[in-house]
């Protein structure tokens, strides 16, 4: 079976999909440089599976070291999800976010096509779409986007799309990803945000778990129908499926695809708080506040595309979303330590 090199492999979404990766019986490389991870996420990807993975502790920022591993493995795909993902600290910090996302992913790009191995999954984002004019959102939506963050991924598909145009022998899928939650139900691996989380599901299982006080649900006079604002959330076992269902696209040689990989259904902020507390047995204090700068009332897929070009569905829901986010927050209150 195919070897397939994971950058970030380690990581929330990365060690997810390393498990289907391996269920589905292909050999996997992890190149990781633990910069928002721990490698105890892959011990357990193998305690789940059965199988091994080859790690890597290194940084794409470093070519040399990323060459060194194209010339020992024989690599077929990569799936890269390397990156920097705060929205806020990109702001902060947008030098940072633009050197180690475009910068790992130029070197990342230039070593695949040094060594002939021109087939790509990336992970890109819903935040490409901005605020959409409407929803759900469709794939030949506007593109644009309103932080460092978001224009780290913007930059990576036009390159993407430029490297295609000059050279037909790439293949390249761009996954545009909602709003990745849960855990995988073994509770073995989960989302481990280092301090305090900014994304909603983290927060609200920290408050569950006594951790935090109070969730700040951001705003309650958005245009939607409970006021606060309405997202898709998708398991992250759902999304790690998809990769296999674009790898299996990609050897089909399609050229460069483009996919939303998200439910079709949005939840607002309180149904989501609703949600967990079925899932733990408890009730979630929230205190309504001001609007979060930059945040948009409504954000939700047409998933419809990848159901018919990659066969991909969600199966999932939001209650086994939650309940699999709070088996994790419980058997692993301090994350992987
Ligand atoms: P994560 O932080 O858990 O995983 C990213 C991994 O990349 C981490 O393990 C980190 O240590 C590693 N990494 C970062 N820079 C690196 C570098 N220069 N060299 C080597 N390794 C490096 O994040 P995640 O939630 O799993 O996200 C994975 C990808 O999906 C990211 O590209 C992210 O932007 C994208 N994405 C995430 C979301 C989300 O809400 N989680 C939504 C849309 C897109
Ligand atoms: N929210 C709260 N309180 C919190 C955190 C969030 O009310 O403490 C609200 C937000 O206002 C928003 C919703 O919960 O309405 C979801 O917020 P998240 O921060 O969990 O997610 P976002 O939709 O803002 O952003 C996520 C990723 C981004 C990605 C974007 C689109 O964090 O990286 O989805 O894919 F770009």
């Amino acid at each position: 079976m195919d070897n397939i090199l994971v950058t970030g492999g380690s990581g929330f979404i990365g060690s997810h999909t390393v498990v289907e990766l391996l269920n589905a019986g292909y050999g996997v490389i992890v190149i990781d440089n633990l910069s928002n991870s721990s490698k105890e996420a892959l011990d357990r990807v193998e305690k789940i599976t059965g199988r091994s993975v080859k790690f890597y502790k290194e940084d794409l920022l470093d070519e040399e070291a990323l060459c060194n591993i194209f010339n020992k493995e024989n690599i077929s795909s990569v799936i890269h999800f390397a990156g920097l993902k705060a929205v806020g600290e990109s702001c902060k910090i947008p030098l940072a976010y633009f050197d180690n996302n475009i910068t790992g992913t130029i070197n990342l790009l230039k070593v695949m096509e040094k060594h002939n191995v021109k087939s790509l999954v990336f992970s890109s984002s819903a935040t490409v779409y901005g605020k959409p004019a409407s929803v759900p959102v469709k794939e030949d939506f506007p593109l644009s986007v309103s932080n460092p963050y978001g224009r780290t991924k913007l930059i990576i598909e036009d390159m993407a799309r430029d490297i295609y145009n000059a050279d037909k022998s790439w293949d390249i899928a761009l996954l545009r990803y909602f709003n990745p939650i849960g855990a995988h139900e073994s509770g073995e691996i989960g989302e481990n945000p280092n301090g305090i989380p900014n994304n909603l599901l983290p927060y609200v299982a920290k408050v569950a778990s006594g951790e935090l006080e109070c969730v700040n649900v951001f705003g309650d006079d958005y245009d939607t129908p409970d006021g606060t604002g309405v997202r898709d959330y998708i398991h992250v076992s759902d999304l790690a499926e998809g990769h296999i269902k674009a790898l299996e696209k990609l050897s089909s040689n399609p050229g460069l695809v483009t996919y939303n990989l998200g439910t079709g259904k949005g939840y607002s902020v309180l149904e989501i708080i609703h949600s967990f507390e079925k899932a733990c047995g408890k009730k979630i204090p929230y205190n309504i506040t001001d609007r979060r700068p930059g945040d948009i009332d409504m954000c939700y897929a047409d998933p419809g595309k990848a159901k018919e070009e990659l066969g991909w569905v969600a199966k999932r829901d939001i209650d086994k979303m939650c309940e699999d986010a709070w088996r994790w927050q419980v058997n692993n209150p301090k994350g992987f330590c």
